[in-house]
């Protein structure tokens, strides 16, 4: 089977092909190209994602990224037919993106259908405008190559990335680590922070998650604060680790730990921002050393917080595999507290490879694949392309 995948939730255009045999979770899955175009320094500019320039810039960048991402597979050599379509159902299935319509309408007919067996989409949640375009493009390559069309939740690609690793043996040959249930996900990301509890494949009970801010618009805010670039998570982290390193630094800062005795799984970052805020303004002057300070300690409430939360619930029900997904997963700090914490409990841990923790599409064909082994894939026709549509506060398994 080999399934291409679109992402486009958020400030990243990208486009994924795996290939494999039978089930994903016991055969191996060949990466056959894996392409992330990020539009950061782009937004770096606002100080945060922009929806209608991400919007533009995907429209700009999807015709390119496909390109490559059919180069790099190979997909390109094969000895299908030229596509024979309709061009006035193209011209109105993209009749909100009359650029992206020009760019496909002068490549597709150009190119021989490739020989895929599905099409996989991000359809939820993420930035609206941002998802259609993603949506729109999938339909317009679904109708003209007479594939189906599989929608898919972004967050499930964010829970299994962390179960993907290399083989080591060969670059493109990945494999599936086992899990035990239940199983906790712990994501973390721009816009999402939550514990979601996992009796099975494809089951999912959202237990914990925030009241206000995500733990990596925290991060981002922070960051701005203490003028910093966006995403201010990555600029965070490597202030904290230099006043880490000080031996002699001295600690003048304390910043709550929202929640952390809550009783529940639920998480509140806006709280923690507001107490940098006016912790910031007891200060005459910002220094350097201040700055340092502030980012080790926000890092360090945040942290307590997640960890002490993820701990607990895993405790009450039982937890046998905890994964953490979403960008804010790549920060080493959470990481390494993570597995320190988690050494003492009988439970399994997967964090992604970097290189999954932020975006991407590969994550959005392994969620395809896995429902296609379990038979829950909504392969829908073109005939029935309006019931795909963006969603863009879907909760995981309320949908797609
Ligand atoms: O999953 P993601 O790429 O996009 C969303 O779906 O939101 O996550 C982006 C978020 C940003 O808030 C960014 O600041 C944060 O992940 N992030 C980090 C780190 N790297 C990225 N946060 C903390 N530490 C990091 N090293
Ligand atoms: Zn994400």
């Amino acid at each position: 089977m080999k399934i291409l995948a679109i992402e486009t939730s958020c400030d990243e255009t990208a486009i994924a092909i795996i290939e494999y045999e039978g089930d994903p979770r016991t055969s191996p899955l060949y990466v056959l190209s894996n392409v992330v175009l990020s539009q950061i320094d782009l937004h770096k500019e606002y100080g945060g994602v922009y929806p209608s320039l991400a919007k533009r810039e995907h429209a700009k960048n999807l015709v390119p990224v496909l390109d490559e991402a059919l180069t790099k597979a190979c997909l390109k050599k094969d000895v299908s037919s030229l596509p024979s379509y309709n061009k006035e159902e193209l011209k109105t299935l993209l009749e909100r993106e009359p650029d992206l319509f020009n760019q496909c309408n002068d490549y597709i007919p150009k190119i021989k259908i490739p020989e895929i067996d599905a099409l996989a989409v991000t359809a939820e949640p993420g930035l609206e405008p941002a998802l259609w375009v993603g949506i729109n493009f999938a339909k317009a390559l679904a109708l003209t190559w007479g594939k189906p069309l599989l929608p898919i939740n972004h967050m499930e690609g964010h829970i299994y990335s962390a179960l993907l690793h290399n083989t080591e043996t060969e670059e493109k040959k990945y494999t599936l680590s086992s899990v035990t249930f239940p199983v906790l996900a712990l994501l973390i990301s721009g816009g999402h922070t939550e514990l979601v509890l996992m009796r099975d494949w494809l089951s999912y009970e959202v237990i914990g998650e925030t009241k206000d801010d995500a733990v990596g618009e925290a991060f981002d805010k922070t960051a701005r604060m203490l003028d910093l670039p966006y995403p201010g998570g990555p600029e965070i982290s490597k202030l904290a680790k230099r006043y880490g390193e000080k031996r002699e630094a001295k600690k003048t800062i304390t910043l709550p730990r929202p929640m952390i005795d809550s009783g529940d799984y639920n998480f509140s970052f806006s709280g923690l921002k507001t107490a940098v805020k006016n912790t910031l303004h007891s200060f005459p002057k910002i220094t350097p050393e201040i700055k340092e300070e502030m980012a080790y300690e926000f890092q360090e409430a945040a942290t307590e917080v997640l960890v002490e939360k993820t701990a607990q619930a895993i405790e009450a029900y039982g937890v046998k595999t905890l994964i953490a997904g979403g960008g804010v997963s790549a920060n080493e700090r959470i990481r390494e507290a993570l597995i320190r914490r988690l050494t003492k409990e009988r439970v399994a841990l997967f964090l992604p490879p970097a290189f999954l923790t932020t975006d991407n599409a590969l994550m959005i064909a392994l969620a395809a694949a896995l429902r296609e082994a379990e038979g829950k894939n909504k392969h829908i026709p073109p005939e029935r392309f309006s019931e795909i549509r963006a969603h863009g506060t879907a909760r995981l398994g309320s949908s797609v």
